[in-house]
């Protein structure tokens, strides 16, 4: 069990399994592990196999050295599962499964914030794959925090308070910007706002998150502006604690690939406007319950 004390939080040992194909080195006791030994150029039903095991025990995989073309990128993907198109992003050309995150030096983009990815679908992602193309020298890391931890440690009284309560997400505050009223009014109709659970159950684990995303939240169902204000901003709090966090510091060619079911992350735009190109892949999920 994880301990807590006040604000302090002691995190329980994290358990690596035995596998004949990957090496898994944890990051933190909470989530994330880099996993060595593997060139996903070259993938089988067995690797692939203890790849998705790992991925649900730390939830967040770190790769190095992984110089996959765009080709290879998707192969990866659809072996994990099938694949999205972003309805509002950059994408590479001829592969618009390949969303692209090219930073401009004054553009502020909606990941620099703490987000679980395209919420505002009505089956938001299972899960993304983000490769470093390039990377800056210095700044750019992207963190991650364990959603279900976050939750864990919630106080009782707010664990009640929020159990069946449901948030409104949207497209509109990370893209909507810039949108004539007629592109408004055509993106509403094909992304209507989704009423999602706050506190959602991993349809592989079990286990029971805060599913959030501040880029894409407006409100709590059901509650004033006000109050939902107040619960939605505490909350929010809950991602910023260090002990369930990871912090990844990218190379050209290394792979995060996080569980959007149940994790946020959060691009940390302290590169001094040098330039940063990720490209993600993202594999289509389910609906929250
Ligand atoms: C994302 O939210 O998909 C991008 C994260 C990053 O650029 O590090």
């Amino acid at each position: 069990m994880n301990q807590q004390k006040g604000t302090i939080v002691r995190v329980e040992a994290t358990t690596v399994r035995d596998f004949n194909r990957i090496d898994v080195r944890p990051m933190t006791g909470s989530i994330g592990a880099e996993i060595a030994g593997v060139d996903l150029r070259e993938l089988d039903d067995e690797l692939v196999a203890e790849l998705r095991q790992a991925w649900l025990d730390h939830k967040v995989l770190f790769f190095r050295d992984q110089d996959l073309t765009h080709q290879q990128h998707l192969d990866y993907g659809r072996a994990l599962g099938e694949l999205e198109v972003h309805p509002f992003s950059d994408q590479v050309e001829g592969h618009p499964e390949i969303l692209v995150i090219d930073s401009k030096p004054d553009a502020f983009i909606s990941a620099e914030t703490w987000h679980s990815d395209v919420t505002f679908r009505e089956a938001p992602p299972l899960g993304s794959i983000l490769l470093g193309r390039i990377i800056p020298p210095y700044g750019g890391d992207t963190c991650f925090a364990n959603m279900e931890l976050a939750y864990e440690m919630l106080p009782d009284a707010t664990k009640e308070e929020i159990d069946g309560l449901y948030a409104i997400h949207s497209y509109v505050k990370a893209f909507g910007k810039g949108m004539s009223e007629e592109q408004l009014a055509e993106a509403q109709q094909k992304y209507p706002d989704q009423k999602h659970p706050l506190v959602r159950t991993h349809p592989e684990t079990g286990n029971k998150g805060l599913f959030m995303a501040r880029n894409f939240m407006l409100t709590i169902d059901g509650m004033t502006a006000e109050e939902s204000k107040e619960l939605r901003y505490r909350l929010y709090e809950q991602s910023k604690i260090p002990e369930l966090q990871v912090r990844f510091r990218w190379q050209p060619n290394s792979i995060a690939q996080w569980d959007n079911r149940c994790t946020q992350h959060y691009a940390i735009p302290d590169h001094g406007g040098q330039r940063r190109r990720v490209e993600r892949v993202t594999l289509i999920g389910d609906r929250p319950v």
